[in-house]
């Protein structure tokens, strides 16, 4: 009997113990998150001197202080092969010093770590993936001080997209070390209907591309330019919120667009509540650029802890399109998108709309409550919702506005 008894607790310690790691870290991303990622412009000329640079130039830009946390080290940082224990090596040549020493220099900048694998055999640019060493690995990214796992999809066979999440988000939390979790497999095997209780975020596209509405075919793939990123996935904003977000892609900006596009990408990532991580050269930008990725007033957009995606309300009048977010203390951004090649005039009379969210249960109706109009880029005063808004928007850009309720 005693023997019996000995059994079944021995078998209830396990169960809970399994059940304890079955979970993701909760609480790391109740926002979307926030920082730069080296692939958009580097690829995989990646190196140590690289990452702390953009480090230092995400402090001395303002970045740091407008809320970017995360320095992401994407594909290529690894030696070809694993060592002899199957650990993961980094390339000494490009990272002489060891990814300790490069996380410590991150965290000594007040940022946060974070590093790049794939689910499969391989990552996408061919260097050992994580499939069948996930407990491993993640050992290692917490012995390394990483804070956010970028998880690619390439190589993956035939194995199956949420369990092979799942075993790896349970190798992090076993490992102790609270590490954001970045599920990258585009969108494939739409993982905003398993994410949620899997990873903080998750890929809905493709790799992104830098033009503002183009596709660029890659044969079996095609990236997306800003508009088709934004276009590709309907209906999915439900599964969006916080601790779990839609992800559209690291961010174009400053990467060849002009400034209204680029200022119109970084507005609609706010008004999707997308993660907002740069993929330019943050070392030699543009004041012009660091402006746009500053913007205080369109970050508290993305912030905002109600954390809804936001609605599309209307759909290309004359090329124009209006967005709305509906946001905390029942305030609302207002996005007027043009995306046509020619400016478009805006006349829109408030007391003509009535917005039901349902998402949200939120309601815009400016005949019950009055509203004053702030203008996010020109960070002007427009009056208020009494009296219709008129204005004029340049051909690829934007008219963002956040009603504050009075
Ligand atoms: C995939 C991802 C990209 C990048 C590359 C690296 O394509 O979607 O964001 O991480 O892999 O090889």
């Amino acid at each position: 009997m005693k023997k019996i008894i000995f059994f079944i607790f021995i078998i209830a310690i396990i169960a809970s113990a399994t059940r304890a790691s079955a979970q993701k870290f909760q609480g790391l991303a109740l926002t979307p998150p926030m920082g730069w990622n080296s692939w958009n412009t580097f690829a995989c000329n990646v190196d140590e001197v690289l990452i702390r640079e953009a480090a230092d130039a995400i402090v001395a830009s303002g970045m740091k202080e407008s809320g970017y946390q995360y320095v992401v080290l994407d594909d290529c940082w690894e030696a070809m092969a694993r060592d002899n224990a199957g650990n993961l090596v980094a390339d000494l040549n490009k990272f002489p010093s060891g990814m300790k020493v490069l996380g410590d220099y991150i965290h000594s900048k007040g940022l946060k770590f974070g590093i790049h694998n794939c689910a499969g055999t391989k990552t996408c640019a061919g260097y050992p993936g994580g499939r069948g060493h996930e407990f491993q690995d993640a050992l290692l990214y917490a012995s390394w001080g990483v804070d956010f796992l970028k998880y690619d999809w390439c190589s993956h066979g035939t194995a199956n997209s949420e369990e092979t999440y799942k075993t790896m988000r349970d190798a992090l939390h076993t490992a102790g070390r609270p590490i954001v979790f970045s599920i990258c497999e585009w969108g494939d095997t739409k993982p905003w209907e398993w994410g949620k209780d899997v990873g903080h975020l998750w890929r809905i596209t493709g790799d992104i591309t830098d033009c503002f509405d183009c596709e660029v075919n890659h044969g079996s793939w095609s990236s997306w330019g800003i508009i088709k990123t934004i276009e590709l996935r309907k209906g999915i904003r439900q599964y969006s919120g916080p601790d779990h977000w839609n992800d559209p892609d690291m961010m174009e900006i400053g990467r060849g667009m002009s400034q209204s596009e680029d200022r119109a990408h970084f507005s609609m990532w706010a008004m999707l509540a997308a993660p907002l991580i740069a993929g330019n050269d943050v070392r030699s930008m543009k004041k012009e650029i660091a402006d746009i990725l500053t913007n205080k007033d369109v970050i508290a957009i993305d912030q905002d802890s109600l954390g809804v995606q936001a609605l599309k309300y209307t759909d290309n009048e004359n090329g124009v399109e209006v967005w709305v977010k509906p946001l905390k203390n029942d305030d609302w951004a207002v996005c007027f998108l043009n995306k046509s090649e020619q400016k478009q005039k805006i006349d829109f009379d408030w007391s003509k709309h009535y917005i039901a969210d349902d998402v949200s249960n939120k309601i815009l109706d400016t005949k019950g409550i009055q509203f004053g109009i702030r203008d996010l880029w020109s960070k002007k005063n427009l009056g208020d919702t009494k009296k219709r808004l008129t204005a004029e928007v340049a051909s690829h850009d934007v008219l963002m506005v956040r009603l504050i309720k009075q």
